[in-house]
């Protein structure tokens, strides 16, 4: 094992800012902790594109290997959860962010962040769900939590389009809600219909801050986007409605007003995927491949790493679409 060289996608720091570049590394360089994990996959989100073009908030020091997600194979085990030759899921905590990430074709990695990958998930499956899909997940199990029914009302999805919001739309209309779509891609609304959703609106709808209290016509949703779009988000909610707030890619800011949730009951949940517990991460997994179960091959497209660079350009500019998987095979 010693001298067992990867191949990673390695972020780096130089007099003319941050610069992505393909490397070999030694296995015997990665931190010491409970697992050595050969990736077979792992997936793009958000704040992978944070990390591997600089921003300190996520990664403290470079050179740094991104990658929040990974999935694969145990080569080393000290720990007696795992046992060599078994498949795992690692999905946050501080992998990708101070610890090398799935961008690697090894991670060393704590026990405690792993989770066997559930039997009738593929690791490429496991990967197209990834941190954005267990988010949507964790959303929704906030808004079952708030005792959403399909025939409550209409649910709303921000950023409808993109990693988190994709898995959203699609989880709620399979679990037989009603769901909008908001997005500011005009070309997107036969995508995101063929997800599921009921009916798309253009983001630009939402954009100006609005009234404080506006008509009531979603019981709740999933914003992944905050600023003005989830200020009139919570204006919009009706009656004990829930919104659950997982991203910040319109803006950190939220001006609102006490009255929808002095006068609704409405709740604002706040969603953590990174560090949310194990087994809360083992139940949503466990939803993906039992109830829950979505194709997100028609969403996923498949890259390796010498073409990641593009992909990360384009989350960072809201272009994406869907999911990124990267196969490190
Ligand atoms: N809290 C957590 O645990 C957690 C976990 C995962 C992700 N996140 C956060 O959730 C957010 C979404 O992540 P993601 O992986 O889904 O990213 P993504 O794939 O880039 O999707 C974001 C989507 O937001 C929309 N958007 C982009 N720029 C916007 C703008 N200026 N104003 C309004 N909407 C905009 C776009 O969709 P449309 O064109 O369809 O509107 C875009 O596709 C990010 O902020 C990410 O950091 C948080």
């Amino acid at each position: 094992m010693e001298d067992t060289k990867y191949k990673a996608f390695v972020t780096k720091e130089s007099d003319s800012g941050f610069s992505n570049s393909i490397e070999n590394l030694s296995v015997a360089d990665l931190k010491d902790n409970d697992l050595i994990v050969k990736v077979s996959y792992s997936s793009l989100n958000y704040k992978d594109a944070l990390s591997a073009s600089g921003n300190r908030g996520v990664t403290r020091e470079y050179p740094h290997t991104p990658g929040i997600d990974a999935v694969g194979e145990v080569i080393e085990s000290n720990s007696s959860d795992f046992k060599s030759g078994e498949k795992i899921i690692v999905t946050g905590y501080d992998l990708g962010m101070n610890t090398f990430g799935g961008f690697g074709q090894y991670i060393s990695i704590s026990a405690n962040w792993a989770i066997p990958l559930p039997k009738k998930l593929s690791e490429a499956e496991a990967m197209s769900i990834g941190t954005a899909g267990l988010t949507a997940g964790l959303c929704v199990r906030k808004l079952l939590m708030n005792d959403f029914t399909p025939d409550s009302g209409n649910v709303l999805v921000t950023g409808a389009s993109g990693g988190v919001g994709s898995v959203a739309v699609m989880v709620l209309s399979k679990l037989g809600f009603k769901v909008v779509a908001l997005t500011g891609k005009k070309d997107q609304a036969d995508y995101l219909e063929s997800l599921g959703a009921s009916s798309v609106i253009m983001r630009s709808e939402m954009e100006e801050q609005g009234k404080p209290l506006q008509k009531g016509i979603y019981q709740g949703g999933v914003d992944t986007v905050g600023g003005n779009i989830l200020s009139n988000f919570i204006s919009q909610t009706s009656q004990r409605g829930a919104i659950t707030c997982c991203g910040n890619v319109a803006s950190d800011k939220l001006q609102t007003s006490v009255f929808p949730f002095i006068l609704r009951g409405v709740a604002l949940i706040g969603i953590d995927s990174a560090e949310s517990l194990l087994e809360v991460k083992k139940e949503i997994w466990n939803n993906f491949s039992n109830d829950w179960k979505i194709d997100l091959e028609k969403i996923t497209k498949e890259v390796r790493l010498e073409s990641l660079s593009e992909e990360v350009d384009k989350i960072l500019k809201g272009e994406q679409i869907g999911r990124i998987r990267v196969n490190l095979g």
